[in-house]
């Protein structure tokens, strides 16, 4: 990352884009909130003070997200009261006041958001649980108690997939009273939710982990959600009321070295199961690589007795797509799509396995 001088044109640009992304995915408010920060920076305004420092960012340090997620931070916290009420995970409602609004809040706390700039995006969906419990619940058919490995694990959420309550039509899976709940998140097929499913070990490693037994890892998972994606911020703090009971290790970790020595050894009597979302892309070539080493070489380990498998929700173009190969035998097969989020979830009823030489 550089932290380069203010130029106004790199930042402008970043700004538009990030625009784009918001307004293409949702947020009505931040699309607005972020045409009144570019024709701040345009004016030389607070904004500039805050941005400015890091204008020759890449786009993927997700600068504008980092700001808008330290605004939305201080807002949570109770420090803008007046912003708050602009926004719903706050209580409030946008009206013609959110442009400037925010702007007085971005001049009042410009040097709290200084600092806060440093620290990098960090989300963890729990609605991805529902796209990877169909995997999950197809290798629990095989009838061995799981051992579940999350590489970039984030703060865990999703290590406790099984116990949040999934419903579709008149079947069901996890605890009745589970906090969480998804209703219906498979809009055509569902997969069958009817596999004894025992996970014997859950744990993570990730480059940040997050603990969300504190308050200010709550509060960190909480302010990068975006302000009026309230269904999202509710998942959120149901799975971390789950994360309360449930206990789950995150280490901190590369995701390539932590796989190989996890890995080293095959586990007789259990299943291992690699499983990951939404992480792929932030590896280097060469951390990509390596992940994908250990992971072909821990297959090649497997035997019946301690078999493994790679269950994976990544980028397959404009959606996300769900992955599953099992060894011994390395066969591989498209299990679903699902939104980057997770539902709707289109599961694939009829997917057969094709055997793949060696892992992609
Ligand atoms: C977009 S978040 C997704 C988190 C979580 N998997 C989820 O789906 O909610 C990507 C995560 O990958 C982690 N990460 C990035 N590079 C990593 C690496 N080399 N090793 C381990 N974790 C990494 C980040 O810190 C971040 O927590």
């Amino acid at each position: 990352m550089t932290i380069g001088v203010p130029r106004s044109e790199g930042l402008l640009e970043t700004i538009e884009l990030q625009r784009m992304g918001c307004a293409l995915n949702g947020s009505t408010v931040y699309d607005e909130v972020l045409m009144a920060v570019a024709a701040d920076v345009r004016a030389g305004g607070a904004c500039v003070q805050v941005l400015g420092p890091w204008a020759d960012a890449p786009f993927a340090d997700a600068i504008v997200l980092r700001f808008l997620g330290a605004v939305h931070h201080l807002v949570l916290e109770g420090r803008l009261p007046a912003l708050a009420g602009q926004f719903p995970s706050a209580g409030g409602q946008p009206d013609r006041r959110l442009r400037a609004t925010f702007l007085a809040a971005v001049r009042e706390q410009a040097d709290v958001l200084v600092p806060l700039m440093a620290e990098g995006v960090q989300t963890n969906e729990v609605g991805r649980s529902a796209s990877l419990l169909g995997g999950f619940l197809e290798l629990a058919r095989l009838g061995l108690p799981l051992r579940v490995l999350e590489p970039g694990a984030s703060a865990g959420l999703n290590l406790r997939f099984d116990h949040y309550r999934y419903d579709a039509g008149g079947a069901s899976f996890g605890p009745a009273d589970s906090p969480l709940r998804f209703v219906d998140p498979w809009p055509g097929s569902a997969p069958p939710l009817d596999a004894p499913l025992e996970v014997c070990e859950r744990v993570g490693c990730d480059l940040e982990p997050i603990d969300p037994a504190t308050p200010a890892g709550r509060l960190r998972l909480r302010s990068y959600v975006w302000p009026d994606q309230v269904e999202r911020l509710a998942r959120l703090d149901a799975a971390l009321e789950v994360a309360a009971a449930v206990p789950a290790r995150v280490e901190r970790a590369d995701a390539a070295a932590w796989l190989a020595e996890r890995t080293a050894v095959p586990v007789p009597g259990v299943l291992t199961v690699v499983a990951h979302s939404i992480m792929f892309q932030y590896l280097t070539p060469a951390a990509r690589q390596a992940m994908l080493a250990a992971i072909d070489a821990a297959g090649r380990r497997a035997t019946p007795d301690a078999p493994f498998a790679w269950l994976r929700m990544e980028p397959g173009g404009e959606r996300a797509e769900i992955r599953l190969t099992t060894w011994p035998g390395a066969a591989s097969r498209l299990l679903a799509t699902s939104s980057f989020h997770g539902p709707p979830i289109h599961w694939r009823p009829t997917a057969t396995a094709t055997p793949a030489s060696n892992v992609e």
